[in-house]
């Protein structure tokens, strides 16, 4: 079987990382000639149509794709196979194929004097292809040569995933891009093609479980597992199912009432329990390979099991036992804290809050219940502690998130890598088994085999034509998903990627983006909330300036500024004793005013503004210092783009350009209000005398 027809893209969207620029490297040689597959599936398709669409955008030559015949060509060729396969003695000599997982897969060039370098792509499954074959994009966009490819992978997190929060009638909470790409106006999307990029992006950097819908699962999103909708999900699962992905759906804890017309939604209750028993048989007629479940339950006004004096246990048990047959996973969420406090109650601190729920329940979930939780106790700031429940439940399966929408990093009007931040949590240590005890171990399964486990992030992705609307907002999603097939990663090595894929290989593009990217994080935390306070955003939509938008709200999200001082006292000591939730070696240095490191000072202390920090400066000082920083930082990256003009396209250049511009304006409102607010708080002056309002 020859196969010649096979169109990409499938949608006029900007085309990322997947963008295939010709290349040099790639011009003018003899490339490979021909694609052999033994056995096709979508899976197969998926791959071999990705590979001869980039090998041809690339180099100019277009293979033929061969189905089942014999691998003997005039020319070089590459050879997509699984383990199954009988393959040449060179790739079983020296590499250990047995060692690949069910989604690992071995790239290898093999000389051969007749017909030239062949490239062989083996996995375990046709998954293993696929991502084989991305793989192998990947290097020739970089330029790497051909003849040295000779690698083996495994991806580490055996759940790599993406949360959507979108909404039916096409919004997407906390969406910065545009409007949903699965719903409009109640409905699933009919033209999908913008939804198979989609997919093919995800594939590309190794995402594997996909939740379309919001968590606050609202009237319309409730009904998606009812068969008004399940034959539109299930077209959606399709699409994923070709790319490697599982589809999985955010439910409402409140169904069996609300679609069932039960009287109860008890997760102890013999009807609830049938009901949900039934439900799953039935989605799972229409998608045979459903994910499972995403639960926000007693969280923010969403119904759970407390409702009946029932526990998290209870509740999670009763959907895990209905989707076990099936192979499905309840996927629970630990974003569980009292969201009607009265900010005069000093004793209660939100950051406690999921491990008091939580911790104590560890050992009743089923197997196929994972905790999802969140990096930071409190919300994803731009600064906070990593959660202490990572890591505290050895016999409860547990999973992190991630938010890749820059809800508190700038909507993506603001540059903010997040990379850098990512990779700070996931070497970070928790020591609950001993120093290396990091949280990419508890997240991979390492560190106490759970037998499901990962990552999952809510995603920046909309309908605007680039995706995450700021063009550059695309390194996040790229870099979430490389960090979570593998962790080790460096943050030079995924950027380097993501630069020479999507704006090319010039010395000067990946030298100036490299940096602009690097100090992102950094400049965006210099001019918004200081020292790991958090927040001072608007209320509600949180995006600029506030600081006293939440000082006095039911949130639990307060800094605690007077004429003296700032900051929160989770000590175990006099505080709310928070600290005390880490196992010994980070309870004691965060306990300890002299060994708190500054960036996390106000997070754990309430300290005087004239205290000193390790910088040598004082927490006044520094507030000064830094917020004039971050908006000169920000001057700084609109010089670094200025040199890039006539080197990116000028599409792209003016639209990040714009952006640019916008965050500097910005930069100097946070910078000011910011400054003038603290000034006229403490009364004392800049050293350096400039201009506070
Ligand atoms: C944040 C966010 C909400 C979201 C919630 C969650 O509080 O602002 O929009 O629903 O997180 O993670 O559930």
């Amino acid at each position: 079987m020859e196969i010649t027809e096979l169109q990409l893209p499938y949608s006029a969207a900007d085309r990322g990382w997947l963008r295939y620029e010709p290349r040099d490297s790639l011009q003018g040689l003899p490339v490979w000639s021909r694609i052999f597959v033994s056995e096709w599936s979508d899976t197969v398709e998926a791959a071999v149509r990705e590979l001869r669409y980039g090998i041809r955008e690339m180099s100019g030559q277009s293979p033929d794709i061969v189905v089942g015949g014999e691998s003997l060509a005039q020319g070089a060729f590459i050879r997509c196979a699984t383990v199954r396969e009988s393959l040449p003695n060179e790739l079983h000599s020296d590499l250990p194929l047995q060692d690949l997982n069910e989604e690992g897969y071995l790239l290898k060039h093999v000389a051969d004097k007749e017909n030239g370098g062949c490239l062989y792509i083996v996995g375990r499954t046709d998954k293993g292809i696929l991502y084989g074959a991305f793989h192998l994009l990947r290097l020739l966009q970089m330029e790497v040569p051909a003849e040295r490819i000779d690698l083996v992978e495994n991806p580490r997190n055996p759940l790599r995933m993406m949360n959507h929060w979108d909404n039916m009638d096409g919004s997407i909470e906390r969406g910065y891009a545009g409007r949903s790409i699965f719903f409009k106006d109640q409905r699933l999307i009919e033209d999908d093609g913008r939804i198979r990029d989609y997919a093919r992006l995800m594939a590309s950097i190794g995402i594997n479980g996909i939740s379309i819908n919001n968590v606050n699962v609202h009237e319309a999103e409730t009904r998606l597992i009812t068969a008004e909708y399940l034959p539109q999900v299930a077209r959606v699962a399709g699409i994923f199912s070709a790319h490697g992905i599982r589809l999985f759906l955010s439910i409402n804890y409140a169904s069996p009432m609300q679609l069932g017309g039960l009287a109860t939604a008890d997760p102890l209750d013999s009807g609830v329990r049938q009901w949900w028993k039934e439900k799953a048989e039935e989605i799972y007629r229409y998608i045979p390979d459903f994910g499972g479940f995403v639960v926000k339950a007693d969280s923010e006004h969403r119904p759970g099991p407390f409702t009946y004096n029932r526990t998290h246990a209870d509740g999670s048990n009763m959907l895990a036992e209905a989707l076990a047959p099936y192979g499905g996973v309840v996927i629970w969420r630990c974003f569980v804290y009292n969201c009607m406090q009265d900010w005069r109650d000093r004793a209660t601190d939100r950051a406690r809050a999921a491990y008091d729920h939580f911790k104590p329940l560890d050992g009743q979930f089923r197997d196929n219940v994972i905790l999802q939780i969140k990096n930071g106790p409190m919300d994803f700031q731009v600064r906070e502690a990593v959660s202490p429940l990572l890591g505290a439940m050895p016999q409860t399966n547990q999973m992190l998130e991630f938010q890749i929408t820059q809800e508190y990093t700038g909507q993506q009007k603001h540059l903010c890598y997040l990379v850098p931040q990512w990779k700070d949590v996931l070497d970070f240590d928790t020591y609950a088994r001993g120093e290396g005890s990091t949280i990419q171990r508890v997240a991979s399964g390492e560190l106490y085999d759970y037998k499901h486990c990962g990552i999952t992030a809510v995603i920046n992705v909309g309908d605007d034509e680039n995706w995450t609307g700021h063009t550059l907002a695309q390194a996040n999603l790229y870099g979430y998903g490389r960090l979570a097939w593998n962790p080790d990663l460096s943050e030079a090595e995924i950027t380097e990627e993501w630069i020479k894929q999507t704006f090319g290989t010039h010395a000067a593009v990946v030298e100036q983006l490299t940096t602009m990217l690097a100090e992102s994080w950094r400049i965006y935390e210099n001019y918004t909330s200081p020292l790991g306070v958090g927040w001072m955003v608007n209320p509600g939509h949180h995006y600029g300036p506030n600081v006293d938008g939440y000082e006095y709200s039911v949130w639990g999200t307060y800094h605690f500024a007077d004429c003296h001082g700032m900051g929160v006292n989770r000590t175990v000591k006099d505080g709310t004793g928070y600290t005390g939730q880490y196992f010994a070696e980070n309870a004691e240095r965060y306990e300890s005013l002299d060994s708190c490191p500054d960036e996390l000072l106000l997070f754990f202390h309430h300290v005087p503004y004239t205290h000193r920090l390790h910088s040598g400066k004082t927490v006044i000082q520094h507030i000064y210092d830094s917020h004039f920083e971050g908006a000169d930082g920000v001057e700084a990256l609109i010089e670094r783009w200025r040199l890039l003009e006539g080197l990116v396209d000028p599409k792209r250049h003016e639209a990040v350009m714009g952006r640019l511009r916008h965050q500097a304006e910005h930069s100097k409102e946070w910078r000011d209000i910011i400054n003038t607010y603290f000034y006229r708080k403490s009364g004392i002056g800049d050293e350096l005398k400039r201009m506070i309002y």
